[in-house]
């Protein structure tokens, strides 16, 4: 598409007011490429409780009633539940703004495919957010890499235990779309949370070529099914291996002051290795990176890992390239798309009983 830089503060609008826009919305706070112009959300009460956040800016109970409006908008938050994304973006983009989705981007290629090309028609950009990549204990361990510290990378494995106590609320609604993604086949810890794991995979070693699964399934009340335990190993182009191993610790108690995700990456090279503690939650209470080689371990004890920072940093990044094209614009609704195939390959290959998939082959 042809972008140009709007050169004066993006006039935004918030769609969806619900659990996630508390952190999507630290990156508007205080911003000047941005003013916030709208809020929309069908919710009344969380129409006036965001209100408080924007006193300037107009609410909505739909999108259609924020187009009819006549209101300037350049840029939309899109903060909608899952089984939204695909025809919600489609309507975005087809007024002309330019959009910031949330993670997963839909649940197939044909959606993906539709999106994609609403955005080439509108000539607006689709960014999908990926806020880990802006995760600076993440930031740093992909540097590290790629000093050459740890020598020539031989593998790496990324840990996730879902615990079923501690961190924040989540509204009983969003419980409701979760089990709609989980009965259509796409589970919260493979495939939503999932969704980062993958992407930070492609990020730090590059496209992938070949996939295998085993993804499980452990009912937690009657009728739900969470899909753990699963496990998913894949080889890049440049022949790095990686697993992912995913557990669910219904019981366990993890501190957290959001999602209560117990996460951990490993790089091993041949000299050394380099490993980020946590993420989400609070998990192990040591430097949230730390790097062995040659018999000396080094901590990084002044990070900023609160995961919320990274929400931020990842909305200011998208808000300063639409003001002033600074990039490049990571990431694309294209790069989501190599996402996406690495989800859907992980999929393929444990119904084949854990056959090796390559991403690119699926249509
Ligand atoms: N990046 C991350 O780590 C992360 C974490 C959590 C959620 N998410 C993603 O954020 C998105 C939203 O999740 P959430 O947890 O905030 O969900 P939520 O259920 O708490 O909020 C969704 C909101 O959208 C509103 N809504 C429903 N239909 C709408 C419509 N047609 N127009 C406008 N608003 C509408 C609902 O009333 C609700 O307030 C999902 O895609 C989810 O996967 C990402």
């Amino acid at each position: 598409m042809s972008f140009t830089p709007l050169n004066r503060p993006v006039r935004a609008a918030f769609v969806g007011l619900g659990r996630i826009y508390d952190l999507n919305v630290r990156a508007y706070v205080g911003n000047p490429d941005v003013e916030v112009v709208a809020l929309v959300d069908p919710s009344e009460e969380r129409r006036t409780q965001r209100q408080a956040d924007w006193p300037g800016a107009r609410t909505f109970a739909s999108v259609a009633e924020m187009a009819a409006s006549n209101i300037e908008v350049d840029a939309v938050e899109a903060l909608l539940p899952i089984p939204l994304h695909t025809e919600g973006v489609i309507e975005l983009l087809g007024h002309g703004w330019h959009v910031n989705l949330q993670k997963p981007m839909c649940n197939d290629l044909a959606d993906a495919g539709r999106m994609l090309a609403a955005a080439t028609v509108n000539d607006r950009l689709l960014r999908v957010m990926e806020n880990y990549i802006f995760y600076e204990p993440l930031v740093r361990l992909k540097d590290v890499v790629a000093s050459g510290a740890l020598g020539t990378v031989s593998g790496y494995h990324m840990k996730m235990v879902g615990s079923g106590r501690g961190g924040w609320d989540v509204p009983a609604s969003s419980y409701e779309w979760q089990f709609q993604q989980m009965r259509s086949g796409r589970g919260i810890l493979v495939f939503d949370d999932g969704w980062h794991k993958l992407a930070t995979a492609i990020w730090l070693f590059g496209p992938v070529r070949e996939v295998r699964a085993w993804v499980g399934g452990t009912e937690i009340v009657p009728g739900v099914e969470i899909d753990a335990p699963s496990t998913i190993v894949w080889e890049h182009d440049d022949g790095v291996r990686g697993v992912w191993d995913i557990t669910l610790a219904t019981d366990m108690y993890l501190r957290s002051d959001y999602y209560t995700n117990d996460e951990r990456w490993e790089v091993t090279g041949r000299r050394g290795y380099a490993r980020v503690n946590r993420c989400t939650g609070r998990g192990i209470q040591q430097p949230s990176l730390e790097v062995y080689a040659d018999g000396e371990m080094r901590s990084y004890h002044a990070l900023d890992d609160d995961w919320a920072s990274s929400f931020r940093d990842s909305g200011r990044h998208w808000l300063r390239w639409l003001h002033t094209g600074d990039g490049p614009m990571l990431w694309s609704g294209a790069e989501a798309v190599e996402v996406l195939r690495f989800a859907l390959a992980a999929y393929a290959s444990s119904a084949g009983g854990g056959v090796g998939v390559d991403p690119a082959s699926l249509e």
